[in-house]
């Protein structure tokens, strides 16, 4: 990872039994790869059991953005995923303190999940400065990029948002791409559009006077 980009340290207990059952799932590589059939689906229905319209960031972190979505707007449900099991401790504790009821948190490797979305369930996802790849030129890695984003489409609804952004020029354009030319999104005219979301690597860049893209894209009807 480049400079700048080490999250800092971080000092926190795992949640007590009672809390971890109730927020956190824990789904290691081998059991999404083997027997994905017997986690539960990514829906609001099966992890918690309504049918109310359901956000997933993907990269939570600390699950800043999820908590806050959560205690924002009670008549929806938040998932987020992170693979790092310190920040999602901190995003538990947080959805604990706030007595969140729609929120859970996934510790695992998102792009082994993509099994578990449905179509037609998630009304918006969330992928915000995730870690820049070196490998966008490689066509095989954007392979991969595509299937993943090919995976949120399908689980959007009709008119679902998908939002992105990166601090990385490069990596924008090569998003911006898939996105623009391969994928049955709808994509904005420019090629920039902020959506206003706030996330703690974009008030970091912010305060650091780095300069940042995003887009946020629509499936059609
Ligand atoms: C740079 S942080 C961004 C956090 C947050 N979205 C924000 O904007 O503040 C990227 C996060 O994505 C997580 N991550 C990276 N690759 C992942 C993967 N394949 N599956 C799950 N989490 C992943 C990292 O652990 C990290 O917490």
């Amino acid at each position: 990872m480049a400079r700048g980009r080490h999250p800092t340290r971080i000092h926190i207990d795992p949640p007590d039994a009672q809390t971890a059952a109730k927020y956190l799932y824990c789904w290691h590589g081998c059991d999404l790869f083997r027997e994905p059939h017997r986690l539960p689906r990514l829906t609001s229905r099966e992890l918690f059991g309504n049918d109310r319209p359901l956000e997933i960031d993907f990269g939570c972190g600390k699950g800043i953005l999820a908590c806050s979505r959560a205690g924002q707007y009670p008549e929806i449900n938040v998932v987020g995923i992170d693979q790092s099991q310190k920040p999602l401790f901190c995003a538990v504790r947080d959805a604990a303190e706030l007595k969140l009821e729609n929120i859970k948190f996934v510790r695992g490797d998102f792009y082994a999940m993509l099994p578990l979305l449905q179509p037609g369930t998630v009304n918006k996802a969330y992928y915000l400065f995730p870690n820049p790849p070196h490998n966008i030129y490689l066509s095989r890695a954007n392979v991969r990029r595509r299937l993943f984003l090919q995976g949120i489409h399908d689980a959007l609804i009709p008119g679902g948002l998908f939002y992105f952004a990166t601090d990385v020029p490069s990596y924008f354009e090569c998003m911006y791409d898939i996105l623009k030319n391969s994928i049955m999104f709808r994509t904005p005219d420019s090629a920039n559009v902020d959506s206003g979301i706030s996330t703690p690597y974009r008030q970091m860049w912010e305060q650091k006077g780095r300069p940042f893209r995003s887009i946020v894209v629509e499936k059609g009807i």
